[in-house]
């Protein structure tokens, strides 16, 4: 085995490299041809800003070889202001200093008051046609093709927090259809903390850093959070799936997604529906466990947002489908009890099962994270004919919400003509001038009615492509009161609670006692503790005895339905796209056996990672060279999703081994073991987070040394490209999920 200095071309293509073309030691001194963007990149699509086809994406790509001042003059020299003699004062003249320091000033805008971390991606919507028997919006018509750019975020941290903390996590969609934008602006999770918007600011204040000394930060185990949700009972059903393994995604790919509140559709006849939107990932829902996710936002604060842009680039698009549950447009909303304008609410699949109506595929990432995932600028409001909003109170205050808020993030409002905001539509609207104005408004008459432009624009009256406010008849006296069906708070939770596998419910415990366990008051503590029994005594026994404090008597309240089996991601096998392969190797490994392994894992549309005591790239006896991606060093188990072991590298084989922290583990010197600390390290994480294990050769040694040897989903064998495939097989469950818990049935 030889390392060689310089990277190679490999055939198997990693992602993540930050330019296509590899750069040179040297500091270029002449122009040469710009590089050619990313072939998994995008930028918006190049409509105009009044949403017609532009053909200007290649005149907006702004490159060259030669810099010039925001006015097009070439520059001379950039790198030194304009002084009055080489040690003397800058002159007040130097526009081209001054319009650089002004700009960058500005470079910031406000980051989005919740959701301010995000990802977004392009893609594109297929639908079915199966939804035409109960709504008239044309892009769901059969074979319909729909851009889309879909933005997931965090709701509470800021905009450089860490992307795997226990959040919720938004998933809006914007659709650019013919007949104007439609954003499906939702969240991961199928419920809402509250069931009226006013209230909004309360549980963003409890749940952002405490108000003196802005801490912590993207996260929910703190005291103000848990006082609102205890005193606020109506924040439970959202509370559970927080503290459940929705709340902390394996990746964006592997959540559901859904619209939370009930919509209406119209059809063709005009008649109407109340529906739930649901986005069902072709990969399931899979989760992190919370120490892994601890780790991960250490060792990768870019988890999410690195595995999103990754699985582009690898051609391994995300893909989901679009489904909805269809329930009678009924005098009173509500279906089996369930009152359908309360957002705390499912109704559970089993009742109503998912109809999909179309596929969604992301298959470009954003040419510029700025112009396109910072910018863009969903609202719940923006609907096309065929789907109309219901009255859920949570609902109607979030359509005043966020086009105020977009003045202020976006500065003025003409924001709708930012390029990834542009419709796919034409847009004739009256709305003139304003800060940043960059349509070319013809006509003298912006108002109605008007002779002067010959009456135009016409409204569509009662054309049925144009929007239509459903005549829903509304009667009652004005008051402050919700409807008695929104006061069950806890049915549903203990739904779902019923609804998990033990492992399932275990990591629940753990969840509330682990934020429990962080608030400062006692108080709150118990005060939880008593809301918990309402939903299960066996959950708040379980609480109680994790925080060392007595087990509160419960009222458990009756749930109209037992379980909800689809509420559950334990079970099941699932397509492993996307997923990292690490394959650990020492100097006696054999690299023509490690080649073909990286081959099963890269035509399994996997990720092969090489790790080794140190870098470069090895070659095997016929010279194929293998990239080292990572070592003993930069390794850590929370970027695997299962580890093939096929060495056991000593210590000695890493020159810097000693300087560190995690490679000085006394206890592996005094037992006698050569085996690296960090790779015996490597391998107990990812045997306690639940992962597949292999090994051969001399790695076998290190399954013996960790004590992994011979448990669930741990494999050994001669073969590593059998053993490869059968760690391929074991990860299609996602976890040995046997590893967890204690064994007892599932409830
Ligand atoms: C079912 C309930 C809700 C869901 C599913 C939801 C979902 C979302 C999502 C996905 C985003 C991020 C959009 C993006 O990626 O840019 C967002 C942003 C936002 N939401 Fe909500 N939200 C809900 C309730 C509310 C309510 C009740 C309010 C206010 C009354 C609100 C105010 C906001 C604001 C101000 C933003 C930032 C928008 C921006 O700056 O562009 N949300 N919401």
């Amino acid at each position: 085995m030889s390392a060689d200095e310089q990277s190679p071309h490999d055939e198997i293509t990693i992602p993540g490299a930050p330019s296509r073309v590899s750069p040179s030691r040297e500091e270029p001194t002449h122009p040469v041809d710009p590089v050619p963007p990313a072939p998994d990149e995008q930028p918006a699509a190049a409509v105009s800003p009044t949403g017609r086809p532009s053909g200007e994406e290649e005149d907006r790509h702004q490159s060259g070889a030669w810099l010039t001042t925001a006015q097009g003059a070439r520059v001379r020299d950039t790198d030194h202001s304009l002084k009055a003699g080489e040690r003397g004062p800058v002159l007040l003249q130097d526009h081209h200093l001054r319009e650089k320091v002004m700009h960058f000033d500005h470079e910031r805008i406000p980051e989005r008051v919740v959701h301010a971390r995000g990802a977004g991606a392009h893609g594109t919507f297929t639908a079915y046609g199966t939804a035409a028997g109960v709504c008239r919006a044309a892009f769901l018509g059969e074979g319909e093709q729909t851009p889309v750019f879909v933005r997931f975020s965090t709701v509470v941290g800021s905009r450089g927090s860490a992307d795997v903390v226990r959040d919720t996590r938004g998933f809006a969609t914007k659709f650019y259809t013919g007949e104007g934008v439609f954003d499906l602006v939702g969240n991961n999770f199928p419920v809402f903390f509250i069931q009226d918007a006013i209230k909004f600011p309360d549980v963003v204040h409890a749940a952002k850093p405490h108000p003196d000394r802005e801490i912590p930060q993207a996260q929910s185990a703190h005291d103000t959070f848990w006082d609102f949700v205890s005193l606020h009972t109506e924040a439970q059903h959202h509370t559970i799936w927080q503290m459940s393994d929705r709340a902390i995604p394996r990746s964006f790919r592997m959540m559901e997604g859904f619209g939370v509140h009930t919509f209406r559709l119209v059809n063709e006849a005009g008649e109407t529906s109340l529906v739930k939107f649901h986005w069902k990932p072709r990969l399931g829902v899979h989760s992190v466990v919370w120490d892994e996710a601890q780790l991960i936002n250490g060792a990768d604060p870019d988890f999410h947002r690195r595995d999103l842009a990754d699985a582009i680039e690898a051609g391994a698009y995300p893909e989901w489908e679009l489904g909805i549950q269809v329930m009678p447009d009924s005098e009173d909303q509500t279906f089996e009890g369930i009152d359908l304008l309360d957002p705390t609410k499912i109704v559970p699949e089993e009742i109503v099962p998912v109809q999909p109506i179309g596929r969604m595929h992301l298959e470009a990432n954003p040419a510029n994270y700025f112009d396109e995932t910072e910018q863009v600028a969903f609202h719940p409001g923006h609907l096309v004919p065929g789907i109309d909003v219901t009255d859920d109170p949570l609902l109607q205050g979030r359509l005043f919400s966020y086009l105020d808020t977009q003045i202020s993030r976006l500065g003025a409002p003409n924001f709708p003509q930012i390029p990834v905001n542009r419709p796919h539509a034409p847009v004739n609207d009256m709305l003139r001038d304003g800060m940043h104005q960059s349509a070319d408004h013809a006509g003298v008459a912006p108002y109605r009615p008007n002779s002067l432009d010959g009456g135009c624009p016409f409204t569509a009256g009662g054309d049925v492509s144009a929007l239509i406010d459903v005549p829903q008849a509304v009667a009652g006296p004005k008051t402050r009161e919700a409807a008695a069906s929104f006061d069950d708070h806890f049915s549903q939770p203990r739904l779902f609670w019923r609804s998990l596998s033990a492992v399932e419910q275990d990591h629940a415990v753990a969840a509330y006692t682990f934020e429990l366990g962080r608030c400062y008051e006692q108080a709150i503590r118990e005060r939880q503790l008593e809301v918990l029994a309402r939903i299960d005594t066996t959950l708040a026994t379980r609480v109680a005895e994790g925080l060392g404090l007595p087990a509160p008597v419960g009222e458990e309240v009756e749930t109209p339905f037992d379980t909800s089996p689809a509420l559950s991601q334990v079970g099941g096998h699932w397509p492993v796209d996307g997923r990292v392969l690490g394959i650990v190797v020492d100097e006696e490994t054999d690299l023509a056996q490690v080649e073909r392994v990286r081959r099963a894992t890269d035509e399994a549309d996997m990720v092969p990672l090489v790790i080794a005591p140190t870098g470069g790239v090895l070659r095997s006896d016929d010279g194929t060279p293998i990239p080292v991606q990572r070592t003993l060093l930069t390794a850590r188990s929370v970027e695997f999703d299962a580890l093939l072991v096929l060495g056991a590298p000593r210590g000695s084989a890493d020159p810097l081994a000693g300087t560190d922290a995690r490679a000085m583990d006394p206890t592996a010197a005094s037992s006698g073991a050569a085996v690296d600390p960090r790779l015996q390290l490597l391998v107990q994480e990812a045997f306690r987070h639940g992962k597949a294990l292999a090994a051969s050769g001399h790695g076998v040694e290190v399954l013996e040394v960790t004590g992994s040897a011979g448990a669930v989903g741990v494999t050994r064998g001669e073969d590593p490209v059998a053993l490869a495939r059968e760690l391929i097989d074991l990860l299609e469950t996602h976890r040995a999920w046997a590893r967890f818990g204690d064994g007892r049935p599932d409830e």
